[in-house]
Parts: structure tokens; sequence; C-alpha cells
């Protein structure tokens, strides 16, 4: 298991992209993640209608956030692009990048969050944990359901149910995109990297492709 990491609040709000339309949905979004702090359901409800008109908004997403990365910490090509991260780490927003079939690995988020399909298609595959532990070691995993999305779709992400998945590219030349928001720093916790078929567990931190992964694991990145 890793060492605990505190992650200290960052000094400001961190912009990464300087857009309106960015700008105006995380104004909406915090306003209504404080005003549903009872109820995460309800957070992603509301919060899906805002998300469903950005996705539609074009332009807004540069094109250094919409290219694959080499050095990928999820492998593969997979650009993750961090484009706003609060203060308090408690809401992110990143691109996915995935080039042509390519695959995630299975992984968790460990919050809740909205996926929305910016561009081309994917496969998702979901997974339920069969053995409850928390262990990094073994685990027993089977799958839920196996899912294809297009552009504009949204699903949601709401621990412990369908908090599992791997997502596939299923797009024959371009990358597929996904945005995410999530209720945590995703890129910076300890989370988890599944093998079903050997029905193993490790503990990994994705990081973000444009931030820099301080090796101290207590220091906050
Ligand atoms: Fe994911």
């Amino acid at each position: 298991m890793p060492q605990t990491t505190v992650l200290e609040p960052l000094q400001a709000d961190q912009w990464f992209v300087d857009s309106p339309d960015l700008r105006e949905f995380v104004a909406t979004a915090k306003d209504i993640i404080s005003s549903t702090t009872h109820n995460r359901a309800e957070t992603l409800n509301a919060l899906e209608p805002h998300f469903a008109a950005l996705l539609k908004k074009e332009n807004w997403l540069p094109k250094n956030f919409a290219q694959s990365n080499p050095d990928s910490g999820l492998g593969g090509g997979i650009g993750q692009w961090l484009l706003y991260r609060s203060q308090d780490r408690s809401l992110t927003i990143f691109s996915l990048v995935i080039p042509p079939d390519e695959i995630t690995p299975v992984h968790d988020h460990l919050s809740w969050g909205l996926v929305g399909l910016y561009q081309g298609k994917q496969e998702e595959t979901v997974y339920r944990r069969l053995d409850g532990g928390e262990l990094e070691g073994q685990a027993q995993l089977e799958v839920v359901g196996t899912y294809q999305v297009k552009t504009g779709d949204i699903y949601y992400l709401l621990p412990p149910d369908n908090d599992i998945h791997s997502v596939k590219a299923t797009n024959v030349f371009a990358p597929s995109i996904s945005i995410h928001v999530m209720g945590n720093d995703i890129g910076s916790i300890w989370r988890h990297h599944y093998h079903p078929q050997q029905q193993s567990v490790r503990y990994f931190r994705s990081g973000y492709s444009n931030v820099l992964f301080k090796e101290n694991p207590h220091i906050a990145v």
C-alpha cells in the first residue's frame, strides 16, 4: 500500500484552458455542487444539462488538449490533460484523449463524476468487484456491462456503483476525446488499476499529461 499522501490545497484555482465557456460552466458547477452536498446523484442530475451544453460548443478545447501523449501515465499514448482544478482540489476537469483502437487500464475513480464524449466513439466496459476487498494484491471482478458511447453522450460515475471500468476508442482514424468533471483531484490521488484476468489489483497514480509529477509521495502534485 502506498504511503498516505496528504494533498495540500493549492494556492489558487488553476486554469490551464482560459475559455469563457469553461469559466461559465465552472461557475455554474460550483453553485450546483455546493447546493447539493447531501446528495451527489442530485449533483449529477443538475450538472448534466449544463455539461451537455458545454460539450456541444465548439472551439473551446485547444488542440494541445486534444492530442495523445507518448509519455502517458495510462499507457497506450493516452493523453490526460488537466483543464481546470479548484483550489481545494474538490473539482477537476480534464480531457482524456485515446488514440484509435487503444484502451485504458481497468481503473476506478473514487469520486462522483460526469464523463461526456466530445469527439469520436468509445466502448466502455463496466466491472464490479466481487470480493469487496481493499487490499492490494487479489481482486475478483465481473463484467457488469459493455456500452457504446458516441459524441454528445454523457455517463455518470457514482461510487460504489459503476466506478470500475475500461474505455476503448472505437474510432478508426482520429482519437476519441472525453471530458471528465470529477469531484476529486483524480490525477493526484492513489487509486486502483485492476487486472481482471490475473485477478489482481495494484495502486497507481495517473498524473496529468501537463502537470509535473513530483516523485516524493508526500509532496502534493
Ligand atoms: Fe475512467
